[in-house]
């Protein structure tokens, strides 16, 4: 079995395996170990501990002097598979189109709908591998990828499909959600239950029965999709073995996020406008608030209330929610800082919601998140950085000198 030997660094992010998500208080704390060294064994990790008691290397040994070792980036949200970036509208919301305007006009998701159209499953699989390389080259060591530019079932399989090749070729873990109601396509203009229908009766058992998805989303919002149509696209998903993690209060709080609570979803994610009574239901529930600031960042729109949701004890995580309308970066680094500067989230707090609690909004928690002994040797080595803060401070720094996934050194060529 290959062993790799980091030394002289300071590990961030060292957990038992009984330590699984954090909420409230504990979301800030970070345990660091100073002056350490950690020992990689095939794909886990085998141990770690100080310089006093380094053992000497049966394999590849790197010297980490003055740079600390990380947990991989665990991204819970993505829209990674799409055809084309969409910087027309960019510059249509910079003359004064807001989002729903853009969308109402057949720009948004339609627009990329229509792309993704015309590009062969191929064509897409090339585009999103590329991405999703820059993105492990970024420190990301765990994805979540939806679909939703498909809309149709053609489209949706061709798009689900990809994200299997994903799978089976990307070194990292990939978990695959079905968001067909992501857009109601012009073909259905007049007929939303004939949409649902086609989606729920036609597509959920061939995406079952191929195995293409892990979860089902549903984007809940105004001028999408009702709260009617996400209960039921979460109990047919529900049928199938299939948990929710939603698009919800994004632009308008309408009741998501207690549909969501009702039938047991992984994640409501986004949550730019919440309020007082659904943070009491989130907090009496196991469903984890997912925030993803770079979306209100790029439409210049409000930012999700972090640190009322941390205050009131809720498990927050951050994710890049990449994709070409709202948020055209994956760059998990990016997010934290954004938390740090626009949430008001401590770098300790917005680094352990981009790290462990994404990996439970992936349930992915046991495996991946944190140093611990037996997880998955998914990290990152920093380059010489004088503090943890410094992260988020220096929002622009490629800070990710090298990346290990599985136990393996990708070296630096890939950043
Ligand atoms: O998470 N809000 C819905 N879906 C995406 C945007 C998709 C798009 O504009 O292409 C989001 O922000
Ligand atoms: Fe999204």
């Amino acid at each position: 079995m290959t062993e790799l030997l980091i030394k002289n660094t300071t590990l961030v992010q060292i957990r038992e395996q009984t330590t699984t998500i954090l909420k409230g208080k504990t979301l800030k704390e970070l345990p660091v170990l100073e002056n350490a060294w950690i020992r990689c064994q095939g794909d886990r990790i085998l141990d770690f501990d100080t310089m006093d008691n380094c053992p000497s290397g049966q394999g590849q040994v790197v010297d980490a002097k003055g740079r600390y070792v990380f947990p991989s980036w665990c991204d819970s949200h993505t829209h990674l598979v799409f055809a084309a970036y969409r910087e027309q509208e960019f510059v249509q919301r910079i003359s004064g189109m807001s989002y729903a305007e853009i969308a109402a006009s057949g720009g948004g998701i339609l627009n990329s709908a229509r792309r993704l159209r015309a590009m062969s499953e191929d064509e897409l699989f090339r585009a999103a591998h590329k991405r999703l390389k820059q993105l492990i080259a970024r420190g990301t060591g765990a994805i979540e990828i939806k679909s939703g530019y498909g809309l149709s079932v053609v489209g949706e399989l061709k798009m689900l499909r990809v994200i299997k090749r994903l799978k089976a070729a990307s070194p990292i873990p990939i978990k695959a959600s079905f968001l067909g109601a992501h857009a109601l396509p012009a073909a259905f203009k007049e007929d939303r239950e004939g949409y649902m229908d086609l989606l729920i009766d036609k597509l959920l058992p061939v995406i079952a029965e191929e195995e293409l998805a892990d979860y089902v989303d549903i984007f809940c919002e105004k001028g999408f999709f009702s709260v009617g149509e996400a209960v039921r696209m979460m109990e047919a998903g529900n049928k199938y073995g299939l948990s929710a993690k939603i698009h919800t209060n994004q632009f308008n709080s309408m009741g998501g996020i207690e549909a969501a609570i009702a039938h047991n979803a992984i994640s409501v994610d986004h949550l730019e406008v919440v309020n007082e009574a659904e943070i009491s239901a989130l907090v009496n529930s196991k469903v984890i608030p997912t925030l993803l600031p770079s979306a209100p960042f790029f439409l210049q729109d409000h930012y999700p209330p972090a640190r009322q949701l941390v205050d009131a004890g809720l498990p927050v995580t951050l994710a890049s929610d990449f994709n070409p309308g709202t948020s055209p970066s994956g760059k998990m680094a990016f997010v934290v800082a954004l938390a740090c500067i626009k949430l008001k989230m401590l770098p300790s707090e917005a680094i352990n919601a981009a790290t462990l609690n994404g990996a439970a909004a992936m349930e992915l928690e046991n495996d991946y998140g944190s140093i611990t002994k037996g997880k998955k040797a998914n990290l990152f080595i920093t380059k010489p950085i004088p503090s943890i803060a410094y992260i988020p401070y220096g929002f622009t720094e490629e800070i990710v000198d090298e990346v290990i996934i599985n136990g393996q050194l990708l070296g630096k060529q890939l950043v």
